[in-house]
């Protein structure tokens, strides 16, 4: 499974691109937002630190207004995927997009058959969204089944990107699924590490170590 970085925190990716763990960068309006930079900027910043795609999302509400944006977001970099909503404008500028050679992100995607007509219109990546589904009483990996049950029924080759992941147990549950690529805010990443028995089991061995009174430096 390929890990994207969901975040527009350049130090945040930075970090993380460090161990070699970044597949691409997914951003959002909500996250350029809270980098308090401006879009093109920090997204130019983002993808001269990543080889992979880096999601950039349109605003506009309808297909030719989504065309243009998208053209201009992708003037930044080689590696920018062109995020549309999961809207039927959405999907005639993926169509259109797509056809043009751009790589195209469907994003705001909360059911199969959103995600079925995304691949008919040749999206790249559908961004089922995991955490929201999650919010409101329903189970978010659910989805990211039954989009993977479809996908492979049809050998569509659009990427399955689970979206809004929250915890690092959503990591291991959409790798068990299948999900082409996983996209998680950093400290989620972080999370992936941590296990309770790991830090005692390391307590214990330097506390016995220390009783051998010996160096390795
Ligand atoms: O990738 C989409 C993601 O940024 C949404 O996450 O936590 O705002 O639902 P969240």
């Amino acid at each position: 499974m390929k890990f994207f970085v969901d975040t527009a925190d350049i130090d945040a990716i930075r970090d993380l691109a460090q161990l070699g763990i970044v597949d691409g960068v997914t951003t959002n309006p909500s996250l350029i937002m809270k980098s308090g930079r401006d879009i093109k900027e920090v997204t130019k910043e983002i993808c001269d630190l990543v080889d992979g795609p880096v999601s950039s999302e349109t605003v506009a509400l309808d297909a030719e207004g989504m065309i243009a944006e998208g053209k201009e977001l992708a003037r930044i970099a080689d590696n920018i995927a062109i995020k549309v909503p999961l809207t039927w404008e959405g999907l005639k500028a993926c169509k259109a997009l797509t056809s043009e050679g751009f790589m195209v992100n469907v994003t705001l995607c909360f059911s199969a058959n959103q995600a079925l007509l995304a691949a008919k219109a040749g999206a790249t990546f559908i961004s089922p969204f995991i955490g929201r589904l999650d919010d409101i009483n329903l189970d978010g990996m659910d989805l990211i089944a039954e989009i993977r049950q479809i996908y492979d029924n049809y050998s569509y080759d659009t990427e399955i990107l689970a979206a809004s992941i929250r915890t690092a147990n959503h990591m291991k549950q959409a790798a068990l699924i299948g999900a082409d690529v996983a996209t998680a805010p950093p400290n989620v990443i972080h999370a992936m590490a941590a296990h309770p028995l790991t830090d005692k089991g390391l307590e214990s061995f330097l506390k016995d170590w220390e009783k051998t009174g010996q160096k390795i430096l």
